[in-house]
């Protein structure tokens, strides 16, 4: 048996990144009117001098710059209120609503609120996720029911009032991960909460079919946000084997995002997309 062990090989990772990759494309009016609430719309803070964007203000930035006018919900006010100033900045429309998506009753309202606000409904990201970062030996069952009650619970109360407000034709969108699909991280309530995602995905696709009510779901695999960034300090060979040498950035999010929530996918539904590069799809550097 050989003990060889072998580096990765050498790539230009630039190769693979456009314009659209760093946020710095030109826009279309793709959501030219649209009104779309973005739960976790805020970003974590970190210890990153120059943090790069997460996926909630990612696809908060790129909704506005594509004409859309965006509810930015929370429980941060102040990191909201960053997104917005963000969206305003460049001449968008946006305000902030403070949520936490673990406060059952706080839901239904937060939509009903953002709708009356926006003039209407006719998107919902669900982007926000949390993790304990616990092993199974280490879970107990009140970090479980946290990490599900904002995951999965949370998803499924905003789509269930969403459902009753949007009109028409809209679209709904959760953010799962490539860790539904894995146990590489060692963390159960995240990985089982993120494969749970996808079956109430395709539950919400059922129950909007008969407004035209699109739902999918976006699954990231490694991706440069400060989350991503959290986690490799955590786990620093985590993300050495990606393909095109390089992790995802919270614009790619928002870019598959910005297609699954427009008009531009109306026969996609029900679908879940791997965000990885090819990860999941046996593309592995080393
Ligand atoms: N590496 C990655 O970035 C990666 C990979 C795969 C999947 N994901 C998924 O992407 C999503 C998050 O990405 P991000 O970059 O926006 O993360 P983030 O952690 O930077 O931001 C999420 C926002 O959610 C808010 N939030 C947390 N708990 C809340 C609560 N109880 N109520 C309301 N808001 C709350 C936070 O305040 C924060 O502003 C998650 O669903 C995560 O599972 C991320």
């Amino acid at each position: 048996m050989s003990t060889t062990t072998h580096a990765p090989k050498a790539i230009d990772p630039s190769a693979s990144l456009h314009a659209e990759a760093l946020g710095l494309a030109k826009n279309h009016g793709r959501l030219a009117g649209r009104r779309v609430i973005v739960v976790g719309a805020g970003q974590r803070t970190t210890v990153d001098e120059a943090p790069s964007i997460g996926n909630g203000r990612a696809m908060s930035v790129l909704f506005a710059r594509e004409g859309a006018s965006v509810a930015c919900l929370d429980v941060n006010k102040d990191a909201a209120d960053d997104t917005v100033a963000q969206i305003t900045g460049e001449g968008g429309k946006a305000f902030t609503d403070v949520v936490d998506v673990a406060d059952v009753a706080a839901i239904a309202p937060a939509v009903e609120r953002c709708a009356q606000r926006l003039g209407g409904l006719d998107g919902l990201a669900l982007n926000v996720g949390i993790s304990s970062g616990l092993s199974l030996p280490k879970m107990t069952a009140e970090a479980w029911d946290r990490d599900y009650a904002v995951n999965v619970r949370s998803h499924m109360l905003f789509a269930q009032k969403a459902l009753e407000v949007m009109a028409p034709g809209g679209a709904i969108i959760l953010i799962s991960s490539m860790a539904s699909q894995r146990a590489g991280g060692r963390n159960p309530a995240y990985e089982s909460s993120k494969a749970a995602q996808i079956a109430l995905g395709r539950a919400i696709a059922r129950a909007g079919e008969d407004k035209g009510i699109r739902c999918n779901v976006i699954a990231p695999g490694f991706m440069d946000t400060p989350m991503g960034r959290d986690a490799s300090r955590r786990r620093s060979d985590r993300a050495v084997t990606v393909p095109f040498g390089r992790q995802g950035t919270g614009w790619e999010v928002a870019y598959t995002a910005l297609f699954l929530i427009s008009n531009e996918s109306s026969y996609v539904n029900a679908h879940t997309l791997f965000l990885d590069a090819g990860h999941m799809g046996g593309i592995v550097r080393g």
